[in-house]
């Protein structure tokens, strides 16, 4: 009969039907390098304690490093009657130790193992999403920096607003997954702790080290409350709601790109090797990184609200519920490492088109803020400035005309506010060195940005 970690009060096996429904060493199997490694500091502690003699140590840690071995290189593989993954390994301990195997068990329960064994996967791997969103914020910094000059058109409601500096626009993206990255080390801060010792629920009768084992296993403590230890999974629900929020950035960041791919916008030509085609139509170039990158969002929202949903109204201390945590956590973290390199290589490969933005940058009126702060600079009210500059709008969408190419004359008869000299703001590169204050998008400001945010990127 397969190994289980209960039986003794059974009469019999457990039902097919319940076994298929319990078993979830298909999906944790990937903690067991974690599992392994707790369970070396725990045989450390059990020697401490004076439960494991000298020869059962060494014996015990030889088989750890054995089975760990065994593990990494396929040679020990979970069978689908294992329960879960620490089965799957107490199995692993008993072939290679008999009945000694048996001994590592004391004072721990999956409840504590489970706890700990999730939290070392996810500070390890939360390192590895802030690695790859560091790669992200750096090829877009190294596009921001060749376009810090390059006019473009600035939007709100997707309308042409106010001409700003493509850099400046890439720059803000940046930031969005700078506060992602200090999110993941802020996080990593309250994830630092260690469950082992609380055993079940209540802590353990023996004498055990809790801090010394969360010492070992690099936590910062170990924890204050043993109920709260076996069923606290905040840390799994505040990863993924960084997770999803770098979804969300991803997802803005994707539509833009998607956005400036179009014949309409032309913007942006993606590489080769980053864009798709069509079954059947031959001249197609498709954004699918971009689109993937916002489609993807949608799971990570999904996790999140999952893993909350799942979490609301569970009673203390451990309910089997908690399972549930797992396979949320890990479709996130297998998500964005998979989706943060491609928009990172197609950021780092995409074309700017210049030409296109810069002669975009003024269309739609976007130098009309600029005539009417003209204006206020010469004393009058701003309310009489928009007025102003607001009929001049409405007298060149009425000749089809640019603002700049109205005659001295018909600006006179518009409004006598506007004097011939307004056209000397009628500039897009005046307008943009002229939003000079501290975070604009003046190319000097824009420039300082770049400087300021040095220690977020990864160069060398
Ligand atoms: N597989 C479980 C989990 O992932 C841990 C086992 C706890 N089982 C139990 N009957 N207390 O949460």
């Amino acid at each position: 009969p397969p190994l289980r970690l209960w039986g003794g009060r059974f009469a019999g096996g457990p039902a097919e039907a319940l076994a298929r429904l319990s078993v979830s060493v298909q999906f944790d199997w990937r903690l067991a390098p974690y599992d392994l490694l707790a369970s070396r500091s725990h045989a450390r502690v059990l020697h401490r304690a004076g439960l494991l003699d000298d020869a059962e140590l060494t014996a015990m840690l030889g088989a750890l490093d054995d089975l760990s071995d065994a593990v990494a290189h396929g040679r020990f593989r979970p069978t689908i009657e294992d329960e879960d993954v620490h089965t799957a390994l107490e199995r692993g301990l008993l072939e290679r130790l008999g009945a000694l195997g048996g001994k590592l068990r004391a004072g721990r329960s999956r409840n504590d193992q489970v706890a700990t064994d999730l939290r070392l996967y996810l500070r390890d791997h939360a390192r590895q999403v802030a690695a790859r969103v560091t790669e992200l914020s750096t090829a877009l910094v190294g596009l921001a920096e060749q376009h810090v000059e390059t006019p473009a058109p600035g939007m709100t409601h997707l309308q042409h607003a106010q001409p700003i500096s493509f850099g400046h626009q890439l720059l803000a993206h940046v930031h969005a997954f700078a506060r992602d990255t200090d999110r993941l080390r802020d996080w990593d801060r309250r994830a630092s702790v260690s469950a082992l010792g609380a055993g079940a629920l209540a802590g353990s009768s023996l004498p055990l080290d809790p801090a010394g084992v969360a010492a070992e296993l690099g936590f910062d403590r170990a924890f204050a409350n043993s109920l709260d230890a076996v069923s606290d999974r905040d840390f799994a629900a505040e990863f993924l709601f960084i997770a999803a929020l770098i979804g969300v950035h991803l997802s803005r960041l994707g539509e833009e790109i998607v956005l400036w791919t179009t014949r309409e916008f032309g913007w942006v030509e993606l590489d080769d090797a980053f864009a798709t085609g069509s079954s059947i139509m031959p001249q197609k170039k498709n954004p699918d990184v971009a689109e993937l990158a916002r489609g993807k969002s949608g799971r990570l929202i999904g996790a999140l609200t999952g893993l909350l949903t799942t979490l609301k109204g569970l009673p203390l201390a451990y309910d089997r519920d908690l399972q549930e945590d797992k396979e949320p956590v890990f479709d996130a973290v297998d998500t964005l490492l998979v989706v943060l390199p491609a928009v990172t290589g197609m950021v780092a490969t995409m074309r700017v088109r210049r030409e296109r933005l810069a002669a975009a940058a003024p269309d739609g009126f976007a130098l009309a803020t600029d005539v009417a702060e003209y204006l206020v600079r010469n004393g009058v009210a701003f309310r009489e400035a928009h007025e102003a500059v607001g009929q001049l709008v409405a007298w060149c969408v009425a000749h089809d005309a640019d603002m700049d190419e109205v005659s001295e004359d018909d600006l006179a008869v518009i409004n006598p506010l506007l004097t011939a000299d307004v056209r000397s703001v009628l500039s897009v590169r005046g307008a943009l060195e002229a939003r000079s204050a501290p975070g604009g998008t003046a190319p000097a400001r824009v420039r300082e940005q770049i400087e300021a945010l040095g220690p977020v990127l990864d160069r060398d």
